[in-house]
């Protein structure tokens, strides 16, 4: 990279675009009143939701969410990455983007050797990929078909060829002028010490390139035809290539997706296509390696959700263990990490051909929640009747929720914990807090889609959600208002959905009054995540009733959650014209009769509601 761009920069350049020019290009818009709108670009719709304001410079889909400035925009929409998005927006205006120590003689080296190296896999790619269509390659052809895969996934993942031969890529690349050391140093060709020979190092294959997340070729994998050892081989590290850090198939993923919510994590190669082959997009394989934190990382940065995929047995189960510890640390609010536990004999490459795609799906919405998982994992092989095996239970959940960070997810594993227990949670709480560093503050994790400016993020975290675990609230159906404040408190992003005021909101409704503060908190702009929601409402009756409908789980992705708000909103809305005034007196009465005490609001209206009866 060539150095980091300045915010001021950035901040200059986005007050001389304007967001409506920059989406109107690629996206017909139509003026309605003070804003554009039109289709939106990010998701399927027949409608338009999509609105970009020009005073606010920024766009934004009712119907998906999608969300953001100019530079978030192009991001989104060119899949350009955030330093690619600023030089874009740059050039338009005809000025060079400066850059913090670009005079960095070492940075500029690193950058040319990149692109060296990409445009040399690039061409090895395309040379791998006509060789599959030429009769050398017809063993191989037999070989895909066999496995099952059509044409149209070897296409989507770039399937090759490398020939059965010991020259034939060096002959191919020296042809166009790249020398041999670099090939050497890219991981295509094999250099021998002893006999300074140097040969191709995949001969005989079936290609798989390993593409970032940009599209561009940073490695190979090649699988025998037969049962010849090793069965794949993969490109060595290289200066573009970290074997700990990629996932096999992630573009593609996010190709046949841009907007992607889950992935499912699974080991090889074979597994990710053949998902694809049945529409299962959305896997991406480790290579060779266990779960990095790393790769969890960069996940995380890109999707809310991981499925992890293992195999049914005591391997499968370590794995699932290492997993989980690498896992928890990066739990965020709004993250989600489920275990699928394949069963024995089988890995989703051959379970899917044999079940099926909807059968697999299945399996992938059943998947253990990451608490269910280690509520499991923690009592296995444990009599819990037994005082000391509980004691060795809570102490393995204990030391798995103190490497969580602080949020609900946390909270309410210890609740849970306390529940399974019989112990008090504040005891648990107590001793988590004596062995941590004194630093109790709560980790506010503002996610950029929220921010009105997401700058200098190069992708996107997800709006916060709660995380998916056991059951702490009451049960039973919830009220349409209270079921606004459960929305709400799960994905505070939603309150750009909300129509001006709060007329909507009936006073009358005992989580009225709950209702309007915390739309009026979330307009006030102050309070963008679940943790600090219910920090600031803690200790009063509301904040129980807050806590109580934050820890049910929506139970509804997230892409229709906007639209049941909306739902609500205008039922509600609806309902309060309906209403006549008698009605809207004998609510109140009731709920004052039931020895509730009414606020100011509900107050001054049951006085309203008396006098105009009266008349
Ligand atoms: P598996 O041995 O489970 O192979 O290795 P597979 O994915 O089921 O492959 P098929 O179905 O026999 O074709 C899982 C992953 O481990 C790495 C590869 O990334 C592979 O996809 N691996 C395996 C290697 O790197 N080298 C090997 O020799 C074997
Ligand atoms: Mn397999």
């Amino acid at each position: 990279m060539a150095g980091q761009i300045p915010q001021r920069f950035i901040d200059d350049l986005l007050a001389r675009v304007d967001v409506v020019e920059v989406v109107g290009e690629r996206v017909p818009l139509k003026k309605a009143g003070r804003n554009y709108s039109g289709l939106c670009p990010f998701h399927q719709e027949k409608t338009p939701s999509f609105t970009v304001s020009a005073d606010k410079q920024f766009y934004h889909c009712f119907g998906c969410g999608a969300h953001g400035n100019a530079l978030r925009f192009l991001m989104e929409y060119d899949k350009l990455r955030f330093p690619e998005a600023v030089e874009q927006l740059a050039a338009r205006q005809g000025i060079e983007v400066p850059r913090e120590g670009a005079d960095d003689p070492r940075a500029q080296a690193r950058e040319r050797k990149r692109q060296e190296g990409v445009n040399l896999l690039e061409l090895s790619a395309s040379f791998f990929r006509e060789r599959l269509k030429m009769p050398e390659g017809q063993a191989a052809r037999e070989y895909l078909a066999r496995r099952g895969l059509s044409s149209e996934v070897q296409r989507d993942f770039g399937i090759g060829y490398a020939p059965d031969d010991w020259e034939a890529l060096k002959r191919h690349l020296g042809q166009r002028g790249i020398p041999e050391p670099v090939q050497v140093e890219y991981g295509l060709l094999v250099h021998r010490e002893e006999s300074g020979r140097t040969y191709d190092r995949f001969r005989d294959r079936v290609m798989f390139p390993i593409r970032d997340v940009r599209g561009r070729t940073i490695a190979f994998g090649g699988r025998v035809l037969g049962d010849a050892k090793p069965k794949y081989l993969n490109s060595p590290e290289t200066p573009v290539f970290h074997k700990g850090r990629e996932l096999y198939g992630l573009f593609e993923a996010r190709q046949a997706n841009p907007r992607l919510e889950r992935v499912v994590i699974v080991e090889g190669y074979m597994d990710v296509v053949a998902l694809a082959q049945f529409g299962i997009r959305n896997a991406v394989a480790t290579l060779g390696t266990s779960t990095s934190e790393d790769h969890l990382a960069r996940l995380f940065r890109l999707v809310s959700e991981v499925v992890f995929c293992f195999d049914g047995d005591r391997a499968g189960r370590q794995a699932a263990s290492r997993a989980l510890e690498t896992v928890l640390p990066q739990m965020i609010d709004g993250r989600e990490a489920r275990f699928l536990f394949l069963p024995e004999g089988e890995d989703p490459d051959t379970l899917v051909r044999r079940e099926g795609a909807a059968a697999f799906e299945d399996r992938i919405t059943c998947a253990s929640p990451l608490s269910e998982f280690l509520f499991e994992q923690a009592a296995r092989g444990r009599d819990l009747t037994r005082v000391e095996d509980r004691e060795r239970f809570a102490s393995q959940v204990l030391k798995a929720a103190e490497r969580l960070p602080e949020g609900m997810l946390r909270t309410v594993l210890l609740g849970e914990l306390s529940r399974r227990t019989g112990v008090d949670q504040a005891r648990f709480e107590a001793l988590m807090q004596r062995q941590e560093e004194p630093s109790p503050h709560l980790v506010v994790e503002e996610s950029p889609r929220d921010a009105p400016l997401p700058l200098g993020q190069t992708a996107a975290a997800e709006p916060v959600r709660a995380g998916k675990t056991a059951e702490a609230g009451g049960r039973g159906p919830l009220g349409p208002v209270a079921r606004v404040v459960q929305l709400l408190v799960h994905e505070p992003a939603l309150i750009e959905r909300l129509p001006d005021g709060d007329d909507w909101c009936p006073v009358e409704d005992a989580d009225g009054e709950l209702c309007r503060e915390l739309v009026r908190l979330l307009r006030a702009g102050r309070y963008r995540s679940p943790q600090v929601l219910l920090a600031h409402f803690q200790g009063s009756e509301s904040g129980q009733r807050l806590a109580a409908l934050a820890r049910r789980e929506l139970l509804i992705p997230r892409e229709t959650r906007s639209r049941e708000l909306e739902g609500l909103i205008e039922y509600l809305q609806r309902h309060r014209q309906r209403r006549s005034p008698q009605e809207e007196l004998d609510a109140l009465l009731e709920r004052e009769r039931g020895g509730e005490r009414l606020s100011m609001e509900a107050r001054q209206r049951l006085m309203e509601l008396l006098m105009e009866l009266k008349r």
